[in-house]
């Protein structure tokens, strides 16, 4: 049944516990979709059904409830973050919600369409311009962050790269809901960039099917898996930094995508199954469809894959055939997906 919106705006409810128990509702139980595909049955979780549009509904609530539940989070906290994609956009749109002030940390590097929302979401965009030892942004970044909270009072910084309670909301939701939902599974495809995700699933699925394999996606320059940082265009999957929370996850294998391949997987899911994604979705499908090449198996496996955001937010890169063939792939032609 659809969740109904109290008539009374959320806001003016008196506790900021009633007010997120309002939006409980609309986190979790994403449909499973299952696709046509001649190799394996081939399953997606269409995470982009949450709250804000995007998986990371699920930590940042998380965060946030167990924040508030034990007093570290008031009426008159202001949360800070820094984040440039997913868990900013949910972060402002659910502090919105709740009554409390955001301020978010960005870098240049920011997709535009994801600055424009935040600049309408959150109260406060800081957007650093220093480059740090490193060439990237990110320490930077944090170092912000830290002087934020040391220099204003009743700040809440959420940390998604170090929050047990990322990884924990993926543990406790979405990992039970495919546990409820798919009776055999033999392989799940996970995209990983702060690696709450697969943390949280990873345990769980192992616990619940006996030989599931756990299939880390990643994207090529990222360092999570040990290799060489070289720059990305596309936003999402990936890290700078080896991400605190992949000690917490059961991984079999790790796929690295190239960004070319980002691009065609999206393309083919949208072409061949009508599902508008974001890269991310792209990068999974992309592992699913190839995975068995070098390798056949005897029978067809059931597969899984998440489906974590919508494709809007890349209308102007793995969408638009002239930014491909300029950035991506100069044999990319017009059409030829
Ligand atoms: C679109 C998308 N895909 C995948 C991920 C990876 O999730 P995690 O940070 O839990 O590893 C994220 C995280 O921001 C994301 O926004």
């Amino acid at each position: 049944m659809p969740a109904i919106v109290s008539s009374c705006d959320t806001r003016l409810q008196s506790s900021l516990a009633a007010r997120l128990s309002g939006i409980k509702s609309f986190i979790g139980n994403t449909p499973l979709k299952q696709l046509e595909d001649e190799k394996t049955n081939l399953f997606v979780k269409l995470e982009y059904t949450n709250y804000s549009g995007s998986i990371k509904d699920r930590a940042v609530f998380n965060i946030l409830s167990n924040a508030i539940s034990k007093g570290l989070v008031n009426e008159k906290t202001t949360i800070v973050e820094s984040s440039s994609g997913n868990f900013a956009i949910s972060l402002a749109l659910m502090c919105r919600t709740l009554g409390l002030k955001s301020i978010v940390v960005i870098d240049p590097n920011i997709n535009v369409d994801y600055e424009k929302a935040l600049n309408v979401l959150a109260d406060k965009v800081v957007k650093v311009q220093q480059r740090d030892e490193t060439g990237g942004f990110l320490l930077t970044r944090l170092q912000t962050v830290e002087e934020i909270c040391t220099t204003k009072k009743n700040v809440y910084w959420t940390n998604q790269y170090e929050n047990p309670f990322n990884f924990l909301a993926y543990h406790n939701g979405l990992a039970v809901e495919i546990c409820d939902a798919m009776p055999v599974l033999d392989y799940a495809f996970i995209g990983v960039s702060t690696c709450g995700t697969i943390a949280g699933i990873s345990k769980r699925l192992k616990e619940h099917y006996n030989s599931v394999r756990i299939v880390a996606v990643d994207i090529e320059g990222s360092i999570i898996f040990g290799n060489e940082p070289r720059k990305r265009h596309i936003s999402g999957l990936g890290s700078s930094k080896v991400p605190p929370l992949l000690s917490q996850a059961d991984i079999d294998d790790v796929v690295m995508v190239s960004e070319a391949h980002i691009v065609k997987g999206s393309r083919m899911l949208l072409r061949d199954h009508a599902i508008f994604g974001g890269a991310s979705a792209g990068a999974m499908y992309y592992a699913a469809r190839h995975y068995f090449n070098e390798t056949p198996l005897s029978y067809k496996p059931s597969c899984l894959f998440l489906c974590p955001d919508k494709g809007h937010a890349y209308l102007d890169n793995i969408y638009n055939a002239d930014w491909v063939h300029d950035n991506i792939d100069p044999h990319f032609q017009h059409k030829a997906f």
